[in-house]
């Protein structure tokens, strides 16, 4: 059984019963999951989760589907990382990453796929679709395959070939749209409404969107059911980060969460930053451009939930923090360098904001935070290769090795080493 009571109009209310809808009929406004959290608060205990799956699906009570299909690829349930090199490196005390780059398609999609793709098989679709900026396809043609069914997936003609071979290598048909993101997207609502296909972040959007909520359920229940007090959380469309809230929220209502909500802070590239832009003036409007960042997956220029990321970074007491073109790089680096991670450049975005937020002063020193790391590096080489110290390249010889590495060793490195070296035979000579 679910607990869901209807999908119901984030704008006025309006209830409708479950199916592949999405928008409200009356005014136009979004639509999403409601639940009887009464009955979940009757029936839900931390020690039943914890007896449960290790993957997004110990929390089924409080997603929109009855049980994992038999096709799920075993999202979720991903490590959350103490990193106190990044902490040290940054000025905080207490930070967390929560490591989404171990997902079966290496990316968070494969969470809010999982949800989607079951209800797809639940109302009998026989083909999976998506716009995407590169990880949502691969997601979709990933769980298509497992699942037997048609996958389509239209991604802007310009990804990142880590991103179009993911995709491609699980057999789903690659619409290659010669156009940014928004382009293709309103393209798939076209093709939408005429094929009649499960688009899983158009009209299976309510239900997809609620798998992004389990990243505030696994943080909380691996804190031991605490929130943080700070998480930051990437955004394109703005869904994943007004779910995450929505999570904490949820939690709060059927009392499984100890303590306050975090406040939740945003980050975005200067080249597509349109939630940052209105965030910084005091607007709620949401003004669309035209996307020119190297974090692609974050290259929505329209965002769908914009809106309601505004809100939630609002009344949380958080921000929307918007980092330079080339700190993204940086960010990808640091992270790789001081904790072994090597993640995408959604990420180099998440950890660029996460200096900017310590060094003004934005996040307390003493703040338990969390970043969120939501995709894979090896899926965007290309973005950071050009700033990695290159390789010594020798002829197979220790000679040829040693010149090189003489060349490489500043003179202030080779003292300290010399010394080293004599210590090392001093002991030698001791024994
Ligand atoms: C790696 C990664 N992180 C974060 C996001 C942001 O997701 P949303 O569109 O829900 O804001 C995306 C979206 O594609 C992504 O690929
Ligand atoms: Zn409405």
């Amino acid at each position: 059984m679910t607990y869901v009571k209807a999908l119901r109009c984030r704008e006025c209310g309006r209830e409708y019963p479950q199916g592949p809808a999405y928008v409200c009929e009356f005014c136009f406004g979004p639509l999403e999951v409601a639940y009887d959290y009464q009955a979940i608060q009757r029936d839900i205990s931390r020690k039943a989760i914890a007896a449960g799956p290790g993957s997004i699906w110990r929390y089924q009570a409080l997603l929109p589907v009855q049980r994992a299909s038999q096709a799920d690829l075993g999202a979720g349930w991903t490590p959350l990382i103490k990193a106190n090199n990044l902490a040290r490196a940054l000025g905080l005390r207490e930070l967390y990453l929560k490591n989404d780059c171990v997902n079966p398609t290496y990316s968070f999609k494969d969470r809010v796929v999982a949800v989607a793709a079951a209800k797809a098989l639940e109302f009998g679709f026989d083909t999976l679709a998506c716009a995407s900026t590169g990880n949502l396809a691969a997601a979709v043609s990933a769980q298509a395959a497992k699942a037997g069914l048609r996958a389509y997936v239209f991604i802007p003609a310009d990804l990142e070939q880590g991103k179009i071979v993911g995709a491609a290598v699980y057999g789903a048909t690659l619409v290659s749209v010669q156009g940014n993101y928004d382009q293709a997207n309103r393209l798939a609502s076209e093709v939408a409404d005429r094929y009649g296909w499960a688009f899983v972040n158009i009209n299976l959007r309510p239900y997809y969107a609620e798998g992004s909520k389990t990243l505030a359920f696994e943080v909380a229940e691996q804190l031991g059911w605490r929130a943080p007090d700070h998480v930051v959380v990437p955004i394109a469309s703005g869904s994943l980060f007004t779910k995450i809230w929505k999570g904490w929220n949820e939690l709060a209502e059927v009392g499984l969460l100890d303590g306050q909500r975090p406040r939740m802070t945003g980050a975005q590239a200067a080249g597509c930053s349109p939630v940052a832009a209105a965030f910084a003036t005091g607007s709620w409007d949401i003004r669309p451009v035209k996307p020119w960042s190297i974090a692609k997956s974050l290259a929505i220029g329209n965002p769908a939930d914009g809106h309601y990321a505004l809100k939630v970074a609002r009344e949380s007491g958080g921000y929307i923090e918007m980092v330079q073109e080339q700190e993204i790089a940086q960010g990808v680096a640091l992270l790789a360098r001081t904790e072994g991670l090597f993640a995408e450049t959604a990420a180099g975005v998440t950890v660029a904001a996460l200096q900017q937020l310590a060094n003004r002063g934005k996040i307390g020193r003493d703040e338990v935070t969390v970043a969120y790391i939501t995709g894979n590096g090896l899926k965007t080489q290309e973005a950071v290769a050009g700033a990695l110290a290159p390789a010594l390249v020798i002829s197979p010889t220790l000679t040829s090795f040693e010149q090189a590495l003489a060349g490489q060793i500043s003179p202030s490195d080779r003292s300290r080493e010399a010394e080293a070296n004599t210590h090392t035979r001093r002991e030698s000579f001791q024994k």
